[in-house]
C-alpha cells in the first residue's frame, strides 16, 4: 500500500487489492530485495489476451531495472499461459512508464479520452507475445 500510495494520485485501495488476489484470472508479482517488497505488478490473462492492472516500484528503487525485470515477467508468464497480446493503459503524461513500455516493444493503439479522474488521457499500448 505504501509503494501503491506514493506511486498513483487515485491509488487501489487495500480493498482492491484484496478483491485482486481471489480473483482467478488475476496474478501478482511482488519483487522483494531481501525482505523488503520493493515493487510489483498485477495483470489479468483472459484467454488469448493479457492485460497489465497496475505496475509500481517505490521510489527509493527505481532506475534499478526493478520494473523492467516485472514486465518481462509478465509478458513471458502470460505467453506461457496462451496469450498471444498484452494490452494496458499508460497516462500520456507519464514518460518513465511509457519509456519501460517502448523499450519492451509495445506500441500505441489508441488513446481513452479523459480516462483518468484527473481528466488526463490515457495511450492504449499492446504487444504481441
Ligand atoms: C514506471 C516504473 C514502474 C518504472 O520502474 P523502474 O524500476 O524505475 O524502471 P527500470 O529501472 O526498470 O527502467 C527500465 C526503463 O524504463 C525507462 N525509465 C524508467 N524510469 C524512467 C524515467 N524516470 N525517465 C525516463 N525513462 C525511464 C527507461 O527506458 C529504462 O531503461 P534504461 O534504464 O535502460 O534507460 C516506476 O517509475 C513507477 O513505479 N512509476 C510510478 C507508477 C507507474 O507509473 N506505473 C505504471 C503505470 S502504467
Amino acid at each position: 500500500m505504501e509503494i501503491e500510495e506514493k506511486s498513483f494520485p487515485s491509488a487501489w485501495t487495500m480493498d482492491f487489492f484484496r478483491h485482486e488476489i481471489y480473483n482467478p484470472l488475476s496474478h501478482f508479482l511482488v519483487a522483494t530485495l531481501g525482505k523488503t517488497v520493493v515493487g510489483y505488478i498485477v495483470f489479468w490473462v483472459i484467454t488469448d489476451e493479457s492485460h497489465v492492472a497496475n505496475l509500481a516500484v517505490h521510489p527509493d528503487y527505481r532506475r534499478q531495472n526493478i520494473g523492467d525485470i516485472i514486465l518481462k515477467f509478465a509478458i513471458h508468464f502470460s505467453r506461457s499461459k496462451g496469450a498471444r497480446l498484452i494490452t494496458l493503459e499508460v497516462n500520456e503524461k507519464n514518460i518513465a512508464a511509457i519509456a519501460l513500455y517502448g523499450k519492451n516493444e509495445f506500441k500505441q493503439v489508441g488513446k481513452r479520452i479523459k480516462y483518468y479522474e484527473n481528466r488526463d488521457d490515457a495511450f492504449i499500448l499492446t504487444r504481441s507475445l
